[in-house]
């Protein structure tokens, strides 16, 4: 269980969503089924990749073409080659379901609100921010803040229902070298208010597909 003293002095905590989701079973269910579109179908996946653009290998032209960082499943694969093809630098690669189930969304936001809400003494929110991303073979995530105004925090749940084995994908805290591994049912906490510290996701390899959802509360300023 969490200690709040120490999750506000260290800015992170990572545990089980037993401590959010009274019933396992029907956690379970739910986040099987958010996962089940199909990673190759355009309809239900985008593609969300930054590419480091101080290489002076690139070419003005692909500096142009690379810069959307939002872009559809076939581009990103396009830009797997230009990346490998140049020796460029991947910030970041993940994949993000464009529209999720709208009632299992509504079921992980309000169990999440529940818990957040404990935790930092909020009556309510005004606005949340939530995804469901996948980080496939290759998907990572380089250090970085978080920093968003006006958000208590960043809370992550692991959907994913692969067994994994030592494939990568953790969330890491740069600084301290913690990791949360990214197994069903395990969560990672972050803290915005007085932390914000810097995190990563480690390179997924092999099989194993990192699913997972993002969940961010806010009260507007
Ligand atoms: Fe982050």
């Amino acid at each position: 269980m969490i200690n709040l003293t120490e999750f506000f002095k260290k800015g992170y905590y990572f545990g089980n969503v037993s401590e959010i989701f009274p019933d396992i079973e029907q956690f379970k269910f739910m986040s099987y089924k958010i996962i089940e579109p199909d990673l190759n179908d355009e309809t239900h996946w985008v593609c969300q990749q930054q590419i480091a653009t101080n290489n002076k290998n690139i070419p003005e032209y692909l500096n142009q073409k690379i810069l959307p960082h939002m872009v559809s499943l076939s581009v990103g694969e396009e830009r797997k080659e230009i990346v490998y093809e140049y020796g460029l630098e991947t910030i970041s690669h993940t994949l993000i379901q464009k529209n999720p189930n709208k009632d299992i969304m509504e079921y992980f936001k309000n169990y999440c609100t529940k818990y957040v809400q404990k935790i930092y003494n909020r009556e309510e929110y005004s606005d949340f921010h939530q995804s469901i991303q996948c980080f496939i073979e290759g998907s990572k995530l380089n250090p970085h803040t978080d920093s968003h105004n006006g958000s208590d925090c960043v809370l992550i749940l692991y959907l994913s229902n692969d067994i994994w084995d030592n494939n990568g994908g953790e969330l890491k805290i740069t600084n301290t070298g913690d990791i949360c591994k990214p197994i069903h049912g395990n969560f990672s906490l972050l803290d915005l208010t007085k932390n914000d510290i810097r995190h990563e996701v480690t390179t997924v390899t092999g099989a194993f597909k990192r699913y997972s959802y993002l969940f961010r509360p806010s009260i507007k300023k």
